[in-house]
């Protein structure tokens, strides 16, 4: 009896010593985002080069008119990446089926090894998770990935977004008040929960909402988000930064993406090492939203196009965002991503003509000397 006493004592004691431990990490993380926020620099969108407004124009419409290929961008990344991509790959994780037994040999982002009951739960209360919607249900359907990249900014490609079939945006990059360089249609946004928009007008009706779960307390943060809930104070330590969780969606447009797409991007295609187990520090081998969306969008879409890509760590001083005033050297502060690889992954896409780049800041197939090209001089 006193054995089991103290033993219980003592894991009492392990799990106080442990959640002090947490709450003396978690301020460090704040103290370090905190600095993180003073020091970071404003950089001011530029004007762009009228010119290049327009060539950047005609392209898009080159590309926009030339014949939809049905499977195009699936059997390139097949042609590119023999044995290291699966045309097979589901784009959401479905209900109602024997889950594939891929899924349990990593945990989160890259599987749900250890997660089953939370996803079960959680399938459980999703109405529809079988077909994704299909806009436009067109036999060939062409997609566009907008990432956040200062170098939409002036380009005026809302029009030319506009008139993809599927567009996919990413985290919270804003629409509204943008709409002349980023259009205004939205039918996939892909987001991890720190990234879930917090304006109500980045919401619609008729567009999808993509969940990327990374975490245990984001499997939480999804169930809170389909009962309309709100997550516990314990439960928000979790998060790196604060999270939306009453959202105006309806059940039947939340998807989860199915994370062995993760996996391909990382794993497969990027050949980031495996996870293993580290207490503390990242392994650098999460993937970029912007570069899991891509590789996605193959999986979805039959033509692939991407916008706002390109971030040029050798410009710091370049803005970051199209939608704020952070500087190009912000990314250079980020434990999470090796952005240089995923660049020259993107960069192979565009080169070997499986994606269109439209802004052509990973490479620029309008630009005069044809070469990667940033925002113009000022006007
Ligand atoms: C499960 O996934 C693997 C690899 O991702 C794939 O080769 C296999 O066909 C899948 N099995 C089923 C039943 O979908
Ligand atoms: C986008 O803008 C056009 C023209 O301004 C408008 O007709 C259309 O309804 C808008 N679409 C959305 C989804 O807001
Ligand atoms: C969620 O709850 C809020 C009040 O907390 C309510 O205003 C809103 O309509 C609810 N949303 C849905 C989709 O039920």
């Amino acid at each position: 009896m006193g054995r089991k006493m103290k033993r219980l004592t003592c894991k009492y004691c392990c799990k106080v010593f442990f959640r002090i431990l947490l709450f003396i990490g978690c301020m460090i993380c704040l103290l370090y985002i905190c600095k993180v926020g003073l020091d970071a620099e404003t950089c001011d969108l530029r004007a762009v080069d009228p010119n290049h407004i327009k060539n950047a124009h005609a392209f898009a419409r080159r590309v926009e008119e030339a014949q939809c290929r049905p499977a195009f961008a699936r059997l390139e990344m097949d042609r590119l990446f023999r044995n290291r991509y699966n045309m097979a790959l589901e784009s959401f994780v479905k209900k109602d089926r024997n889950l594939n037994e891929s899924l349990y040999q990593y945990g989160p982002p890259f599987g749900f090894r250890h997660y089953l009951k939370e996803l079960n739960d959680i399938l459980d209360m999703m109405t529809n998770n079988d077909l994704p919607m299909r806009p436009g249900s067109k036999d060939c359907k062409r997609c566009i990935v907008i990432g956040s990249g200062g170098i939409l900014h002036g380009l005026q490609l809302g029009h030319a977004i506009n008139k993809y079939d599927v567009v996919i945006r990413l985290n919270n990059a804003a629409v509204h008040g943008y709409e002349r360089d980023v259009g205004n249609k939205t039918n996939i946004r892909m987001t991890y929960p720190e990234g879930a928009p917090v304006s109500e007008q980045e919401y619609f009706s008729n567009s999808l909402f993509v969940t990327v779960l990374f975490k245990y307390v984001d499997f939480l943060w999804l169930k809170a988000v389909l009962k309309n809930e709100t997550l516990s104070t314990w439960d928000r330590l979790f998060f790196w930064k604060s999270v939306s969780e009453k959202l105006p969606l309806k059940a039947n447009q939340i998807r989860i993406l199915n994370p062995l797409i993760v996996k391909e991007t990382a794993l497969d295609i990027l050949q980031f090492s495996p996870p293993r187990q580290i207490w503390w520090g990242w392994n650098k081998n999460v993937p970029t939203i912007g570069a899991i969306a891509t590789v996605l969008a193959t999986h979805l879409c039959d033509e692939v196009s991407i916008a706002g890509f390109g971030y040029d760590l050798n410009q710091p001083d370049m803005p970051l965002h199209y939608y704020d005033n952070l500087c190009m050297g912000a990314m250079n502060r980020q434990p999470m991503h090796d952005v240089s690889k995923e660049r020259k992954l993107l960069q192979t896409l565009v080169r070997e003509g499986v994606v269109k780049d439209l802004s052509g800041g990973l490479h620029c197939e309008f630009c005069p000397s044809h070469q990667t090209r940033g925002v113009a001089t000022d006007a």
